[in-house]
């Protein structure tokens, strides 16, 4: 199989040769319409004087080369010409002294066409030594009809086509040549740039991300070329980097409440103890097994959602029902902290989500808005439909979210300070589950501060009636 870059050359070059041929072919051919036209014209003209001589002298022809010197200008007419007067029936009555013992043909056509008055032109083959071109002119002196022949030799015609013919060979070949060669050399400083490229992204491994292809400093397509990949290995580097933090994060977060059970479990084996101390300890275990086992949940249903499997069961959900849902799942919590929840909507509002996931997402951002609440506080949760987006927004009372957090509260594990220094309970996965979630419908999920104060959570997915 030939190469991108010798199929590109082998195409060039055909493209080049047919162009040229085409060329070359139109020159050659206009060029011989030219000569032949111009040694067709200079017979006719003799035959033409010819002919006027002819009718002059009623009949009686001229002998050629032979008249006394007259009165007439110079002329240059060329002598090397054969001259034949023939009468109706192609009798040859008188011709010029250089045809020697030979004469010029007067076949039957061509006297049928000098009867009819037409000139008659014709090229003889095999008259003599050289290709021959003849001119046959009516003339009608003294009442009787006579044929004026004129022939030239059409060796110079053929000299000036030949050369022509070399020289267009010879510019043609010349022309492909640096054509080729100027294509060639130009594809290669294309291709070069191209297998630079190509080697550089060969040695780019999972371990050296950062790294970026050289950049031919030009702004055409290659240079594009490498600008695009080089932004989309930055993609891929920092898809990695967040890929190791979750996996580094998972696995402390995994140890820390292990590593506290089994620290635990040794104290209390390490002598024998009360039933109350054995009660007791064994609480504080099942509390870091439900922690742990609220982990796991979370962090498979991120892989699930990442290995795209979340999106199946999506149907037409009523979201003031989903709402309404959630809020009197949350009451309790909501309770304990005296914060009391409320929904706000005008209308009913649908949408296509899989009703487990969007649940949990209510959930979540209810849990937040209620956590971060000070007690007694309010979480209004609005429903509504904006252009073609169904709107869920969860506005609670709280600190708010400081303006560099904004964006971060959504990363995997991520805790604000003041959710780690406190004894706000959280791994930091809510968030990241559910803007997965949402993203997997379709949708979006944007945090932004209230006024005067409190977080407002912004849910929009594509509405449907
Ligand atoms: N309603 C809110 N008000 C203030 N901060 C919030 C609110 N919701 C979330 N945050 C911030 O975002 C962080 C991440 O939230 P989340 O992913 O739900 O984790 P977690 O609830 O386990 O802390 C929280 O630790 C907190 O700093
Ligand atoms: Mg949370």
């Amino acid at each position: 199989m030939l190469s991108f870059r010798r199929r590109l050359g082998l195409v060039h070059q055909f493209v080049i040769l047919v162009v040229l041929a085409i060329a070359a072919s139109a020159a050659y051919w206009s060029l011989s319409r030219a000569v032949h036209g111009q040694l067709d014209a200079a017979l006719l003209a003799l035959a033409e004087t010819e002919a006027g001589m002819l009718a002059e002298e009623r009949g009686e022809p001229v002998v050629h080369e032979t008249a006394a010197a007259g009165s007439a200008p110079m002329s240059f007419v060329r002598l090397d010409r054969l001259v034949q007067i023939v009468d109706a029936h192609g009798r040859v009555i008188a011709r010029s002294v250089n045809l020697g013992a030979a004469t010029l043909p007067a076949h039957p056509a061509t006297l049928a066409r000098l009867a009819n008055g037409e000139t008659v032109f014709e090229t003889l083959h095999s008259f003599g030594e050289e290709p021959t071109r003849l001119v046959s002119v009516p003339v009608i002196a003294g009442k009787v009809l006579r044929g004026v022949q004129v022939a030239g030799s059409l060796d110079d015609v053929q000299r000036v086509l030949y050369a022509a013919a070399v020289l267009f060979a010879v510019m043609s070949a010349l022309l492909l040549l640096s054509v080729g060669a100027a294509g060639a050399l130009l594809t290669r400083r294309v291709f070069r740039a191209i297998d630079d490229v190509v080697q550089k992204a060969h040695r780019i491994g999972e371990e050296d991300l950062s790294q970026r292809l050289p950049h031919p400093g030009t702004t055409d397509e290659i240079g594009r070329l490498v600008d695009t990949l080089n932004e989309m290995l930055g993609r891929i580097e920092h898809g990695f980097d967040v890929q190791r933090r979750f996996t580094a994060d998972a696995s402390h977060e995994l140890r820390s409440p292990l590593s506290r059970l089994r620290t635990e479990l040794e104290l209390a084996l390490r002598r024998p103890r009360e039933t109350g101390a054995y009660v007791e300890t064994l609480r504080s275990g099942l509390e870091e097994v439900e922690r742990l086992t609220l982990l796991v949940e979370e962090l498979l249903a991120l892989a699930r959602i990442d290995a795209g499997q979340e999106r199946g069961n999506a149907e037409r959900i009523v979201l003031n029902t989903l709402v309404e849902d959630a809020i009197s799942r949350m009451k309790p919590i909501g309770d304990a902290r005296g914060v009391r929840l409320e929904i706000e909507t005008s209308r009913q509002v649908c949408a296509k989500v899989a009703p487990g996931s969007a649940g949990l997402v209510l959930d979540n951002l209810l849990d937040n808005a209620i956590k971060f609440s000070p007690l007694g506080a309010q979480v209004t949760v609005e429903v509504m439909v904006e252009g073609t987006d169904a709107v869920i927004r969860v506005i609670d009372g709280g600190p708010g979210i400081r303006r560099d957090e904004l964006e971060r509260v959504f990363e995997r594990f991520y805790r604000g300070p003041s959710a780690r220094a406190g004894s706000t309970p959280g791994m930091g996965l809510g968030l990241a589950l559910s803007q997965a979630i949402v993203h997997a419908h379709g949708g979006s999920i944007g945090a932004l501060n209230a006024e005067p104060d409190g977080a407002v959570f912004e849910v929009r997915l594509p509405s449907i009636d």
